[in-house]
């Protein structure tokens, strides 16, 4: 059965021509780097903010498309460790985004039965954002749906370094051996241990780079950039991401 014809039966039709996917062949895990609010706000003559704000507003709508496809995991990025070296006042900005989205949508993703998660360091964000961001986590920790995961205050090499420490100590300590360090052990100390690797990697804005995202659990995903701000990102540029995903061949080093 076309898996689409659910589409048409929606109360609030989607805003987008919905492509033919192959419904076998769904990435389990779309990883985002939600670039260009800055460009887009710009280009309207708006202070940078507002084009996080209207970033902020684009969450919802292409989690319910991920959702809608099938998606098991969709993760965000948010705020990397190197983006506490913008302007203060950015910044905080930023930070207090959580603050107005989860009171905001946490209620229409606990119906859709999204999880909510987070990856990156709790350290360093304030007290506020992050305790909303822990109470949606804790209210959707029974929910079996699409995991909505935040990359917030996340990099990749701090990342690997951390879990090379950890790794170091419990070598340390016996609990492993040297020998035992192996791809599939070391996965285990990073921030990602409890996820797969995502199979599609999606970058807005032209930006052609990964800017510390997941080095490690990149390593073959399909990636795909878009010019699109991610302000003007739509569920129509997701689906045709997923369209272009699906026309590709992963051979991992093989055959
Ligand atoms: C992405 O948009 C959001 C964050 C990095 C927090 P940018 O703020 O990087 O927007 P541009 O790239 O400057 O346009
Ligand atoms: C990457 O975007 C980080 C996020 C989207 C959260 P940046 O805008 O920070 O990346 P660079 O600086 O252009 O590489
Ligand atoms: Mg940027």
């Amino acid at each position: 059965m076309n898996p689409w014809k659910r589409w048409f039966g929606n109360k609030e039709p989607l805003d987008s021509t919905v492509p033919e996917l192959d419904a076998d062949n769904i990435p389990n895990h779309v990883a985002v780097i939600m670039d260009g609010n800055g460009r887009w706000a710009q280009k309207r003559g708006l202070p940078r903010v507002a084009g996080h704000h209207a970033g902020m507003k684009n969450v919802k709508k292409i989690t319910m498309a991920a959702n809608e496809i099938g998606v098991k995991i969709l993760t965000l990025y948010a705020f990397s460790t190197e983006n506490w070296k913008r302007p203060r006042d950015e910044v905080d900005f930023l930070m207090k985004l959580p603050l107005e989205f989860f009171p905001k949508e946490i209620d229409e993703l606990i119906r859709n039965n999204v999880q909510i998660r987070m990856t990156g360091w709790e350290e360093g964000l304030p007290d506020a954002t992050l305790k909303v961001i822990k109470d949606a986590i804790a209210r959707t920790k029974g929910n079996t749906g699409l995991i909505l995961n935040f990359a917030l205050n996340y990099g990749s090499r701090k990342e690997m370094i951390a879990g090379m420490k950890a790794m170091l100590g419990d070598i340390e300590q016996g609990k492993i051996s040297i020998e035992e360090i192996s791809e599939q052990s070391f996965s285990q100390y990073l921030l990602t241990s409890e996820l797969p690797d995502p199979d599609l990697m999606i970058r807005t804005s032209g930006e052609q780079r990964i800017s510390n995202f997941m080095l490690w659990q990149l390593a073959y995903s399909e990636l795909c950039f878009t010019e699109s701000y991610w302000p003007e990102f739509t569920e129509q540029h997701f689906f045709d991401a997923v369209k272009e995903y699906q026309s590709r061949a992963r051979r991992y080093g093989g055959l």
